[in-house]
């Protein structure tokens, strides 16, 4: 029996925040690679002095070599700048693409295996440049976005009708971007829609603030974007893989065909199991959805030609 093996590409805080996540939670030994020197070896050191005080003995390695990343199971790409206030995803778009294609391009022929798990922003353009650049099959290259979009779509509902989250259930599709498609409709109390139980202005209000849910913490933060549920998703994401659970999560998935759209990744439902994203579920959407979704698409699709 091998250890499943994670790579965490960026020793940031969405980076480092997943490697605690994924040890705590025993899922894979964690290999953390960054290119500042010292950085992830100084992380691991910290996170592996932290478990042990958990009573925790997952294996942490910190390195600047990507010889360390060899044969690993899973490889999560972090690296690259986050967002400052003022700035769009797209604002990222040049300078994260140089990073993602070198970062792809250093792992995949160690790990010709690997499912990629993509995080670094603009999400969606992101995920596509590194399926194009890693040539795997696009089961393997999947983006993460849709279960943070929800979780966060969920956390506003649950503040305003002050309930437990625990018993919400969010629809989230599109790009991780303004365009993103909450849909209330599709989003439910134990069973119930939240069009029952909110009123359309207050809908409209918590719609818009998950759209802009990543840049409000920005702008809180003022130095720094978003870590902690970032992570958290990622981390949701890599157990149902490595677990082969076989959960539905919406994550940025290769189309072809589905909601009319083909040759693009974008966030839909999606089965996450020990081939990566092994079903797309294509939810039946009303009209002025569906083309919502497109308009998402469009912005999606206009990036990736930038590139
Ligand atoms: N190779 C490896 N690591 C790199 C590279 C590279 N070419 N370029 C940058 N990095 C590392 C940085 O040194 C840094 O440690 O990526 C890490 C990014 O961490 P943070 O700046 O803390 O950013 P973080 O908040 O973790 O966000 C990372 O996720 O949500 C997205 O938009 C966000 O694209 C950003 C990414």
């Amino acid at each position: 029996y091998r250890s499943p093996k994670v790579t965490v590409v960026g020793a940031g805080n969405v980076g480092g925040m997943l490697a605690q996540r994924i040890a705590k939670q025993n899922l894979a030994d964690v290999v953390l690679y960054d290119i500042v020197q010292g950085k992830p070896q100084g992380i691991a050191l910290d996170l592996l002095q932290a478990h042990t005080i958990s009573d925790l003995d997952r294996q942490i390695i910190g390195t600047n070599d990507y010889s360390d990343t060899k044969d690993s199971d899973i490889i999560v790409v972090t690296a690259g700048l986050p967002r400052k206030d003022g700035m769009s995803r797209n604002d990222l778009l040049r300078i994260n693409a140089s990073i993602v294609k070198d970062v792809v391009q250093s792992t995949i022929s160690l790990s010709p295996n690997a499912i990629l798990l993509i995080v670094t922003n603009p999400l969606d353009v992101m995920t596509y440049l590194a399926w194009q650049v890693s040539g795997l099959p696009p089961q393997r290259v999947i983006g993460m976005a849709g279960v943070l979009d929800a979780a966060r779509f969920q956390t506003f509902i649950a503040m305003e009708l002050k309930i437990s989250s625990a018993d919400i259930y969010t629809t989230v599709l599109g790009g991780h971007g303004d365009l993103m498609l909450p849909l209330p409709r599709l989003s439910t109390v134990n069973g119930v829609p939240i069009t029952e139980l909110l009123s359309q202005e207050a809908i409209t209000r918590l719609v818009e603030r998950t759209r802009n849910g990543g840049a409000e913490i920005v702008q809180l933060l003022q130095n720094g974007s978003a870590y902690f549920a970032p992570s958290a998703a990622v981390n949701v994401m890599v157990e149902s893989i490595i677990s082969d659970r076989h959960r539905v999560l919406p994550a940025a998935a290769y189309l072809t065909g589905e909601y009319g759209l083909r040759d693009i990744f974008m966030g839909v439902p999606v089965q996450l199991g020990r081939q990566g994203a092994e079903k797309i579920v294509e939810l039946k959407l009303l009209d002025e959805e569906l083309a919502a979704l497109h308009a998402s698409a469009a912005s999606i699709q206009a990036n990736i030609n930038l590139l």
